[in-house]
């Protein structure tokens, strides 16, 4: 059943991915195209709340003479924020003490002032929630699944993250050579949060030695194993992939910070296994955080394709009436899985997928 939609808002949340502005292009001329009108709000919902802060109007009108030619641009056109999540929106209480205070309402409000009847939020599993959220407060919400880390339940794959993978793929095939020359160990590390998808697939295209992820836990004996044995068949160096989730055995994670308000911020577990191996194993160790090198530039053709097909599925998914849901790949098609489903649990690593055990029968040590 076709609704009676007359103006659409996109908002985009969470890490950037490349892909998002090609989603926003085919949400805006599929949108167009019904003679729907479309806005974007800017920094997630920031345009929105503290509308203050965008002189140039915290809600800009999308036409197709502001998403042409976007579809091959890294970031997004709307910005992105990490930090402005409606329903814990962080606020400087009289003590000075930050706290957390649900918006949502507020949010719907305007949105309504702004004649607003549908929302595509494109975001990871922090604005599905949101959107989520929104939905059961009654607002009319299609969700999109970006994020590099791949880690989103419901969809084969999400947007962005081939990008990455391929982005640190080339990164190791550069460092293999120094490596080589050189006769170092380099730890690599990679973005992922608590999922190893990064780490495992560029770990695997780009031939790394030893492969760490979240879902297994490293013994740094056995990453010492594998350099020693290496080096018995003549082989003196090797490249050991990270994710930046990877935790030791009887270890914890290693956390950069963590701000009320915000996801907490990992980081640092390259370098502690760089000094680490180097103490074990006498060797040279060099350290390389890919981090945030992983979620720019141009989005590779398979991103832009899923991007545009999700952003052009989630205008025909308001028009037939869906609501409450997240378009996702299902190949070879786009299917629509309720909001409520998608945002149950995270995609982490199955230990027995077919990757995995790839990696084991070409000799990768996973750490265990
Ligand atoms: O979720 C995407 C991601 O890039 C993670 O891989 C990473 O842990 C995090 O975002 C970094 O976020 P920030 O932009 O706060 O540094």
């Amino acid at each position: 059943m076709t609704q009676s939609v007359k103006r659409i808002a996109i908002s985009t949340g969470g890490g950037d991915a490349p892909g998002l502005n090609a989603v926003i292009r085919a949400v805006v001329l599929s949108a167009v195209k019904r003679g729907w009108d479309c806005v974007g709000i800017r920094d997630g919902y920031n345009g929105l709340l503290m509308p203050e802060e965008f002189p140039s109007g915290g809600v800009i009108q999308l036409t197709r003479k502001s998403v042409r030619g976007i579809t091959h641009l890294g970031g997004t056109i709307l910005g992105t924020t990490n930090r402005g999540n409606p329903t814990k929106f962080p606020v400087k209480g009289a003590d000075g003490k930050i706290m957390e205070v649900d918006r949502s309402d507020e949010l719907i409000e305007a949105l309504q002032s702004y004649g607003v009847d549908s929302l595509v939020s494109i975001g990871g599993d922090g604005s599905l929630s949101i959107a989520h959220h929104l939905f059961q407060k009654g607002l009319r919400v299609i969700g999109v699944p970006k994020t590099i880390d791949n880690d989103l339940d419901r969809t084969v794959v999400t947007f962005g993250f081939e990008t990455a993978v391929a982005f640190a793929t080339e990164c190791l095939d550069r460092l293999h050579s120094t490596a080589e020359s050189h006769h170092r160990v380099i730890v690599v590390e990679v973005m992922g949060r608590y999922a190893g998808w990064i780490a495992l697939n560029s770990g695997i295209a780009g031939s790394a030695d030893v492969i760490l992820i979240p879902e297994i836990a490293y013994d740094l004996n056995k990453v010492a194993d594998k350099i020693r044995d290496r080096e018995r068949q003549g082989i003196n160096y090797s490249i050991i992939m990270v994710a930046e989730g990877a935790k030791p055995k009887d270890g914890h994670l290693s956390v950069i910070e963590h701000e009320i308000g915000r996801a907490e911020r990992l980081g640092g577990v390259g370098d502690k296994i760089g000094r680490d191996l180097q103490k074990v194993t006498g060797k040279e160790v060099r350290v390389v955080v890919l981090g945030h090198l992983l979620r720019g530039g141009s989005p590779v053709s398979f991103d832009r394709l899923t991007a545009l097909r999700f952003g052009a599925a989630a205008v025909r998914a308001i028009d037939s009436g869906e609501n409450g849901v997240m378009v996702a790949l299902d190949p070879p098609v786009v299917r629509y899985v309720p909001l409520a489903e998608a945002t149950q649990r995270m995609k982490t690593v199955p230990l027995d997928c077919d990757t995995i055990l790839t990696g084991r029968d070409l000799g990768i040590s996973f750490g265990d």
